[in-house]
């Protein structure tokens, strides 16, 4: 069966997405995998649609020029529920910006997408916070996928390592530094950059949210530690059930400051069994350097998971960056495409 791909939202993660599977395509086919770009469809960017596969290096090129529609279309000007509803496309890779508060429109896009039989790959963490459990139940609904591995540190595994490799164990708690931003910012603070230039900076380099006080007021790490303990812990919480504390009070002498009694701020979520409930939140907290989370610098983040069967797991990587969220669309589409290959 071929795999016919359709990219709703073509930014920092779309893009990375495109120039990775442009760099894997030869060893894919080699063994078998055929990935066909069938459309692409962008709010700023335009669109482009052909039922034999787009040419992947020109829509690149076109999408840095924010000129996508200049590609010669099957149809022009599609919107996502016309990529969604009218091209050949079995998955839809859902890559919009996050909205935390409504989910939209990306929740939208793929429970249209999800009840048009389409499988569903995802970096957006609006929807799988918000609705994750209505979402799977249509996915199972209509019998096909639907996977977010890139809602929490970006491609490094999260969701497949413990679906895959810890099958069967319990996570009992887990803490982490879960947004690159503030890391990045932290890290740059105690070189003696400002708060404002580090966010700057981090903003030019695409690892900040579209409204990026979602990062530094920790409302992003949240969203992320949240969907840990749902997804992995069977807690059922909303933002309001979280303590949430970001990193704008903090200034470059309190880094320095605390970075002189050997300890470093670290942006820390934890989440962890209070009998059956899961408790859940995020604050600035002074680590010290003899704790593995206050070497984790720049946009890596690391989660460590204590098991009820293997103890404690650590994975320590990049957290955030337009070419590893586009690795964890290409991660979750290469799995799914396996077994449609297969099929
Ligand atoms: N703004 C997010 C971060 C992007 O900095 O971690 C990845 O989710």
């Amino acid at each position: 069966m071929a795999v016919n791909v359709a990219l709703i939202g073509c930014g920092n993660v779309g893009q990375g997405f495109l120039s990775l599977l442009l760099e894997k395509k030869k060893d894919l086919e080699a063994k078998g995998i055929k990935i066909n770009v069938v459309a692409v469809c962008d709010k700023i960017r335009g669109s482009a649609f052909d039922p034999d596969g787009l040419n992947i290096a020109k829509v690149l090129d076109l999408a840095s020029k924010s000129d996508i529609s200049a590609y010669p279309s099957v149809i022009t000007n599609m919107d996502p529920f016309a990529v969604i509803s009218k091209t050949n496309a079995n998955v839809i890779l859902e890559a919009t910006w996050t909205d935390l508060r409504s989910g939209e429109p990306a929740f939208t896009h793929i429970k249209e997408a999800l009840s048009f039989k389409k499988h569903v790959v995802t970096t957006n963490k609006g929807p799988i916070l918000l609705y994750f459990k209505e979402l799977m139940r249509i996915a199972e609904m209509n019998e096909v996928e639907l996977r977010f591995e890139g809602v929490v540190l970006s491609g490094t595994p999260v969701f497949n390592l413990v679906r895959e490799c810890l099958p069967e164990s319990e996570i009992i708690s887990f803490r982490g530094i879960l947004n690159g931003t503030t890391n990045y910012i932290l890290t740059r603070m105690e070189e003696g950059l400002s708060f404002e230039d580090a966010l700057r900076k981090a903003q030019e380099l695409g690892y900040a949210e579209a409204d990026p006080t979602m990062d530094v007021e920790g409302w992003d790490a949240g969203a992320k530690a949240l969907i840990l303990a749902n997804v992995l812990m069977g807690a059922n919480l909303k933002l309001n059930d979280i303590e949430c504390e970001g990193i704008t009070s903090l200034k470059v002498e309190d880094v320095k400051g605390v970075l002189s009694r050997g300890k470093r701020y670290k942006l820390i979520a934890e989440g962890y069994k209070d009998g059956s409930v899961v408790k859940v939140s995020v604050k600035p907290q002074e680590v010290p350097l003899s704790d593995p989370l206050a070497n984790i610098l720049g946009t890596l983040n690391a989660i460590t998971f204590s098991t009820d069967t293997v103890g404690d797991v650590t994975i320590v990587g990049k957290g955030a960056g337009g070419r590893e969220a586009g690795y964890a669309l290409f991660a979750d589409l290469i799995s799914l495409a396996k077994k449609l290959c297969k099929a």
